[in-house]
C-alpha cells in the first residue's frame, strides 16, 4: 500500500490564460519542474462562462482537456451560460476552489466574491489569482476562512507569482507595513516606455494589445482600474484597511502626451504610473498617480512589462521587490505556490 498523500481535489472556475498555464505546467510539463514534487492535484470540475463545463468526481483527464481547448477553443460541448456556479460549488465534492475568473470592477468583484464566500462557507480552501475578492471583500472573507479553519490564498493577485504576500507575512514577521509604493500595471509601464522611444499613445497601446499584454478592453489598464484594484488589495491585506478600488484616487495614463514624456526625458527623468498608500490623519490614503523620477531612481529603471513594489515598515528600512519581464508562467507559479502551501495542511 502506498503512503503517498491523497491528491487535493480541485474545482476550477475560469479556464483562460491562467487556468490553462497552471494545467499545462502540472499535467504536461511536470517533469521540467522538480520543485513541484509534493503537489498532486486531481481536478474534479472545470467551469467557464462560454467554453463549457466538465464535472467528473473520479478526476478529469487534464491532458485531454488541454488538447480539446487548443483544438476547438472549448473544454466540452455543454453550454455554461446558465450554470449557477454558486450551486456548483455547493453541490460538488472538492478540497480546494481555484477561482480564476475575470475581475469585474463594475460588479464590485462579483461573481468571484460570491464564489469565494460560498467555498469558504463550505469549509473549502480557496486559491485565487482574481483581485476582486481581496479588493472588495477581504476582511469578510479572511474572517470567514479563519472561522471555518481553511486557507484563503491569493499570491498571484498582485505582481503575479512574485512573493509579495509571502514576503510580508513570513519573511517580515513582526514588521508592520506602514505604507507602500509600486509600479504594478505592466500595460501602462510598457506604454510609457514605448512613448519614450517616440511612439504615440494609441500606437503604444495597440502594440501592447498585439503582444497580448493589454486586456481586450484595455480601459481597466489605461484608466488605472487594475492599478487601483491592486492598491486596494495591498492596502486591505498588508495594512488592515477596508478600501475598494473606488476609494483609491486615480488618474488615466491617456492624459499623458508624448511631449510630457519627452519633456521629462529632457530633465533626465521618467514618468511612471505609481500606486501608493500610507497612513494619513488616522486613516489611509491610497492613490494611483503619474510621477516623475530621475533616470537613476530604482522606479525609473523598471521598464517595459516590469513591476516593482517598495514596502515601508516600522522595523526595517524600505524593502523593494522587482519583477523583470514577467510572463504567464509567473502568474501560474503564484497559483502553484499557494497550492503547495495547502498541500502541507490539506
Ligand atoms: N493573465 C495574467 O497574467 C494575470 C496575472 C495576475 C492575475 N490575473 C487574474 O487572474 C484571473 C484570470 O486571468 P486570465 O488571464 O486567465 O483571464 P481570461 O483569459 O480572461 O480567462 C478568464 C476565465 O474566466 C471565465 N469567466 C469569466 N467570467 C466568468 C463567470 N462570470 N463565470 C464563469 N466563468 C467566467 C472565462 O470564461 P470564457 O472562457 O467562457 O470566457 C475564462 O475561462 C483574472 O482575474 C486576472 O485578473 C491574471
Amino acid at each position: 500500500m502506498s503512503n503517498a498523500p491523497a491528491p487535493m481535489r480541485a474545482l476550477i472556475l475560469g479556464f483562460g490564460n491562467v487556468g490553462k498555464r497552471v494545467a499545462e505546467i502540472l499535467f504536461e510539463e511536470r517533469d521540467r519542474f522538480p520543485g513541484l514534487g509534493a503537489l498532486e492535484l486531481e481536478v474534479v470540475g472545470i467551469a467557464t462562462r462560454s467554453r463549457g463545463v466538465i464535472l467528473d468526481p473520479e478526476g478529469i483527464d487534464m491532458r485531454e482537456v488541454l488538447e480539446r481547448i487548443r483544438r476547438d477553443g472549448r473544454i466540452s460541448d455543454s453550454v455554461a451560460r446558465n450554470t449557477d456556479l454558486t450551486a456548483l460549488i455547493r453541490e460538488t465534492s472538492f478540497d480546494v476552489l481555484l477561482e480564476l475568473t475575470s475581475l469585474s470592477i463594475e460588479r464590485k468583484g462579483s461573481p468571484a466574491v460570491d464564489h469565494v464566500r460560498e467555498a469558504l462557507w463550505r469549509g473549502k480552501h480557496v486559491v485565487t489569482a482574481n483581485k476582486g475578492p481581496c479588493a472588495f471583500a477581504y476582511r469578510e472573507l479572511e474572517r470567514l476562512a479563519r472561522e471555518r479553519d481553511v486557507r484563503f490564498l491569493f499570491e498571484s493577485a498582485v505582481m503575479d507569482g512574485a512573493p509579495v504576500f509571502g514576503l510580508a507575512r513570513r519573511a517580515l514577521l513582526g514588521c508592520s507595513v506602514e505604507g507602500f509604493a509600486g509600479i504594478l500595471n505592466s500595460t501602462t509601464n510598457f506604454i510609457l516606455s514605448q512613448m519614450e522611444e517616440g511612439m504615440e499613445f494609441a500606437d503604444a497601446l495597440s502594440e501592447a494589445q498585439r503582444r497580448g499584454v493589454a486586456e481586450a478592453d484595455p480601459r481597466h489598464d489605461v484608466d488605472g482600474w487594475d492599478a487601483a484594484a491592486k492598491t486596494a488589495v495591498l492596502s486591505n491585506v498588508l495594512m488592515d484597511a477596508e478600501v475598494t478600488p473606488f476609494d483609491v484616487e486615480r488618474v488615466s495614463v491617456a492624459d499623458v502626451s508624448i511631449s510630457d514624456v519627452q519633456a521629462a526625458a529632457k530633465r533626465g527623468e521618467r514618468l511612471k504610473v505609481v500606486c501608493r498608500a500610507g497612513r494619513l490623519h488616522g486613516g489611509l490614503h491610497a492613490s494611483v498617480n503619474i510621477e516623475s523620477f530621475p533616470v537613476s531612481h530604482p522606479f525609473a529603471l523598471v521598464q517595459g512589462m516590469g513591476n516593482i513594489l517598495e514596502l515601508q515598515t516600522d522595523l526595517m528600512a524600505p524593502i523593494r521587490i522587482v519583477q523583470t519581464e514577467p510572463t504567464l508562467t509567473d502568474t501560474a507559479y503564484g497559483v502553484l505556490r499557494d497550492l503547495l502551501e495547502l498541500a502541507d495542511v490539506a
